[in-house]
């Protein structure tokens, strides 16, 4: 079992600390909108789907300790509250969609309740919250089984697999987009063996996906980056899966850095390449993956690992925390709504229509 990543419950929100993975199982708890895009930033929580159900506690938090007395209080603070939430992290389009659907569910209710709130309509309206936020979050639960589902179906019996990053049970409030496809396959017998790459610089792979396999009794491996075309060639890869933080509407997919790289391998080798997202991750807003902004992350993240410097002091880096795989090249896109194959603006448009 993994353990919750979130647990929300009378104006506190406990988070599973993904940064002392696995060595430790530890909560930190916060209070309101600002501890929780604290803790998005610093990455105790992380994973695109993850990163919008805190931001939508977040925001039922806020409202919940402050209680604005008046429309227009509730009006302002919705507004502030998201787009203080929306600034934790940039690329995971999850945070924008559920910091925004929150703030829509608050301005409605203001403009049905004009001027001052009694008692009563102020218990209303954290009860809206708190429920708007546990819906975020239980379509996100139920979104990873049905992508679950649909991922398995894809896949040959004894199949040998590969992921990139962490896109398990910690990035979601469910059992994972990506690896929820991989246990999903496990539990139906299709499973010979998973390859999870560590995913330099972060380490969620090492850190995090291979801890979820092996909680999950996955026949598993871990590889480093750089073994990825070696083992696609010699160990009998035949899919490769991951997850997304951002699609544009024309399918191109902004996922963890390293994953572009994975995809051209897989072209290569003629395996699908599979991306398994939940439809709140399609940024109709985004042409194609060129209007996707993409997170630079601190130097020491890659000068350093684990506290200790392995490179030069004064060194240059660069350090794009994702990357963009273009549509071309993803086999299927798999949403809770079904699978998209070919991956075009047309289909996208269909799938999400259902
Ligand atoms: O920087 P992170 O750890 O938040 O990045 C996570 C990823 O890139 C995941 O692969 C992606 O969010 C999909 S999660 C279901």
């Amino acid at each position: 079992m993994i353990p919750p990543r979130l647990i929300f419950k009378k104006g506190v929100m406990k988070i599973l600390d993904q940064r002392l993975l696995p060595d430790k199982v530890s909560f930190i708890s916060v209070r309101d909108a600002a501890g929780t895009a604290k803790a998005t930033k610093e990455m105790a929580l992380r994973g695109a789907p993850l990163i919008g159900c805190a931001a939508a506690f977040g925001f039922a938090l806020e409202v919940r300790r402050l209680r604005p007395r008046s429309s227009a209080r509730l009006e302002r603070l919705a507004r502030r509250t998201a787009a203080l939430l929306k600034a934790a992290r940039p690329t995971a389009v999850a945070l924008f969609y559920a910091a925004d659907r929150m703030l829509h569910k608050a301005l409605v209710f203001a403009a049905a309740n004009p001027g001052v709130f009694s008692a009563g309509t102020l218990d209303r309206l954290v009860a809206l919250i708190d429920n708007e936020a546990r819906l975020v979050s239980a379509e996100d639960e139920a979104a990873c089984l049905a992508m679950g589902n649909f991922g398995a179906a894809l896949l040959p019996a004894n199949c040998v697999i590969m992921t990139h990053c962490n896109a398990g049970a910690l990035a979601t409030m469910g059992i994972g987009t990506a690896v929820g496809v991989i246990t999903a396959a496990h539990k139906g017998g299709k499973i010979k063996r998973a390859y999870s790459c560590e995913t330099r610089p972060y380490l969620q792979g090492a850190r995090l996906t291979i801890w979820e396999l092996m909680r999950e009794g996955v026949p598993s491996e871990l590889i480093t980056d750089n073994m990825a075309a070696h083992i696609i060639k010699t160990c009998g890869v035949n899919a490769v899966v991951v997850g997304a933080d951002r699609i544009a509407s024309n399918g191109d997919t902004a996922n963890k850095i390293g994953t572009y790289g994975l995809a051209v391998i897989a072209r290569h080798h003629k395996i699908p390449f599979y991306v398994a997202a939940p439809t709140p991750t399609i940024d109709l807003k985004a042409r194609d993956g060129g209007d996707i902004v993409i997170e630079e992350r601190s130097a020491g993240e890659v000068t350093f690992v684990q506290g200790r410097r392995i490179a030069p002091v004064g060194v240059k880096v660069r350090h794009p925390a994702f990357d963009v795989t273009p549509a071309g090249l993803i086999t299927a896109l798999i949403t809770e709504k079904g699978v998209i194959s070919p991956v075009t603006r047309a289909n996208i448009k269909k799938n999400l229509s259902k």
